[in-house]
């Protein structure tokens, strides 16, 4: 049976014979051996290996180990002698199945630009940087299904074609099977959908949200853990076309609740990746931003900072500073602003609840101020915005004219409505950008460097 490589480097001992499967990372040629390094993607470290040139073939068989040749090695344990690592392979049979010409393959022993490896999506996996990334990726993944499943969540499916646009800000991608070289017209010449796939026009979502309030109103806590689709052409270091994000939706909750769960949830992701996941946290930590430990360790053990939008403006007019973008109450908060509160001022997440409603989603619980609503956003340093949610607005007639305010297509939300006409409750929820919070863990400044194959303006190769 093969072996990964982590339980070798963790728990194998001297005599044990194995096999062992995965990629040449490096070869070192001495007079009677060669040094191997396999990494099999299991951990940050591989195995050294250790042919003898007594191997049959020796010479043939060294000229193909070139880094990135795929290999299977049977032999066993010894202890080594080299500094920094316990054990080493002592190979007996050594198979190649697949070499790497040097002379092409990308994967050079030099450090490479993240511009670089982006270019080269189907081979990064393989360097040390985004091998850490994608495993505490998983383990932030396997984090949140177990924070949920142990609160007794369930895991709802929500649709990725939809026809609503839940956010409002128009940021769609269309769905279509129309003849795009015959696009049929409406007498007002319009795109005649009603002649498309689904008799009308469909969107890859923007989010679960809607339909994870209906199941909330069946099962109580609910969440989604998905894809979503953003059109907006922004090319920045934190948003992407493609993302994934975690919304859960609870019934008889409050802001305060959600605000509650949210800081919760946070920190069982941190101390569950720290927990599983060390080694690359460490890396991280040297390798690629110095304050990841720290910030860990801040998000776990302190509480977040809580304040309102009218607060934070007015903090935000009192700093001793110039921001690119104007503050003033009614404005949006732009990502300098969230970073100087929550980088500079907090120096830790700052939840900032009780935005203006007309900057924000329709379905956001109305403040009897009848200016402000529920809404809360969390937004973490060197981040911004991690988490955006709300408690939702549940009374009919509010939710309404809220809809009729904005114009909104009142007969296509009729399900939406119908919530509140039967059995409606106080309910809440948030979204967990999932990238995000993966950059936040580990430090890396561009978000298309925490997502395999990122998709964004012009950019859709792998
Ligand atoms: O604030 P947003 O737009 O909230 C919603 O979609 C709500 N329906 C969530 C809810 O209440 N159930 O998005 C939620 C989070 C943001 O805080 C951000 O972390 C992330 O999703 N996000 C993006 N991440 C990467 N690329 C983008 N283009 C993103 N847009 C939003
Ligand atoms: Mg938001």
């Amino acid at each position: 049976m093969t072996s990964r490589i982590i339980d070798l480097l963790r728990t194998g001992q001297p005599d044990q014979t194995v096999t062992i499967q995965g990629w040449v990372r490096t070869r070192r040629e001495q007079k009677e051996f060669c040094f191997v390094e396999v990494n099999d993607g299991s951990s940050m470290a591989g195995l050294q290996a250790v042919l003898h040139q007594d191997l049959p073939n020796y010479t043939e068989l060294v000229k193909q180990l070139n880094t990135g040749a795929s290999v299977e090695m049977s032999g066993v344990l010894v202890a080594s002698p080299a500094k920094g690592q316990r054990i080493e392979l002592k190979a007996e049979s050594v198979t190649v199945y697949g070499g790497a010409d040097p002379e092409t393959y990308p994967l050079q022993k030099k450090r490479h630009s993240f511009e670089f490896l982006r270019e080269i999506a189907h081979l990064r996996g393989r360097t040390n940087t985004l091998g850490a990334v994608f495993r505490v990726r998983n383990a932030c993944a396997t984090a949140i299904h177990q924070f949920f499943q142990e609160r007794g969540f369930l895991w709802v499916h929500t649709p990725i074609i939809s026809a609503n646009d839940c956010e409002g800000a128009g940021e769609l991608f269309t769905v279509t099977a129309l003849d795009l070289k015959q696009v049929p017209l409406t007498e007002t010449k319009d795109v005649d959908y009603s002649q498309d796939f689904f008799g009308r026009r469909a969107f890859l979502t923007v989010s679960g949200q809607l339909e994870a309030e209906i199941m909330a109103m069946a099962f109580t806590n609910v969440y989604t853990f998905g894809p979503t689709f953003r059109a907006e052409n922004s090319n920045t270091s934190r948003h992407l076309a493609e993302f994934w994000m975690i919304e859960p939706e609870m019934a008889f909750c409050d802001l305060n609740g959600n605000m509650d769960l949210a800081e919760a949830f946070l920190k069982h992701i941190f101390r569950y990746v720290l927990e599983h996941c060390p080694e690359d946290m460490e890396f991280f930590n040297q390798r690629i931003d110095n304050s990841v430990l720290a910030t860990a360790d801040n998000i776990i053990n302190n509480s977040f900072e809580r304040i309102t939008y009218t607060e934070a403006i007015a903090l935000l007019e009192k700093a001793d500073r110039k921001f690119e973008f104007p503050v003033s109450w009614g404005l949006d908060l732009q990502s300098e602003h969230e970073r100087y509160l929550a980088e500079e001022l907090f120096k830790k997440p700052t939840i900032v609840t009780d935005y203006p409603a007309a900057i924000k989603a329709f379905y956001m619980r109305l403040n009897d101020d009848g200016k402000t609503v529920r809404a809360m956003d969390i937004l973490a340093p060197k981040i911004g915005e991690i988490v955006g949610g709300s408690q939702r607005e549940e009374r009919l007639d509010v939710l309404e004219r809220r809809i009729q305010d904005l114009g909104l297509p009142q007969d296509d939300l009729w399900w939406y409505l119908d919530l509140r006409r039967f059995g409606t409750v106080p309910h809440a929820g948030f979204g967990l950008g999932f990238e995000r919070v993966v950059q936040f863990m580990t430090g890396m400044t561009n978000i298309r460097d925490v997502i395999p194959f990122p998709r964004t303006p012009l950019n859709a190769e792998f």
